[in-house]
């Protein structure tokens, strides 16, 4: 059931994001798909994708995309690392125990990382499927509560999120957002889309 919620927002992610260009693409759609080389496709099919994270400075946040969605990367300053015990009560799903985004084990963590000060997620909301905005900055300001210690906005139905993507309570949006599988294969360089086998 989850995955027919999630699927269509995704796509939906995927429309809207590529809306801009949608209409004169259209008639070259097909031969800029059969021109994609054998890792292209693999990407599309949803191979790993390698980040190199070595520039990332503390309070940065980076993209990549993978399986067609946007996947954040941040380094957290040590202050964003503190907020995090603040919203921990004000947080619908401390814990990350909800599972229509279900979240891997090594996540299951206040920071939800492996690495405290590096959070990787999929920046869909989980509502229905928008990319929320980056509200670093803390207090009072637009659509955001007056205490606010820096997070995450959806602006379609304005769920909010903590520094490690967790909802706040009463929001529309059922569940933090999604950590995907990863590991890091060095210190400067991460791997989404596949877990560390033992
Ligand atoms: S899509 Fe994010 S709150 Fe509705």
């Amino acid at each position: 059931m989850a995955e027919s919620v999630a699927d269509p927002a995704r796509r939906n992610w995927v429309m809207a994001t590529c809306g801009v260009g949608a209409v004169g693409s259209v008639a070259t759609a097909v031969p800029f798909v059969a021109s994609f080389t054998p890792s292209e496709r693999a990407k599309a099919a949803g191979a790993p994708v390698e980040a190199d994270i070595s520039g990332l400075k503390p309070g940065e946040k980076t993209v990549v995309e993978w399986r067609g969605k946007p996947v954040w990367i941040m380094r957290r300053t040590p202050e964003q690392l503190e907020s995090l015990k603040k919203s921990e009560s004000m947080v619908a799903d401390p814990k990350s125990d909800r599972t229509q985004y279900p979240t891997p084990e090594y996540a299951k963590n206040q920071w939800r990382s492996i690495k405290p000060e590096l959070f990787v997620a999929v920046g869909i909301c989980s509502h229905l499927g928008c990319s929320p905005s980056d509200k670093f900055v803390p207090g009072p300001q637009p659509s955001l509560p007056d205490d606010w210690a820096g997070g995450f906005f959806c602006p379609c139905h304005g769920s909010t999120f903590d520094l490690a993507g967790r909802v706040f309570k009463n929001k529309p949006a059922p569940d933090n957002l999604e950590v995907p599988p990863h590991t890091y294969l060095s210190d400067s360089r991460l791997l989404i889309g596949e877990d560390k086998k033992a």
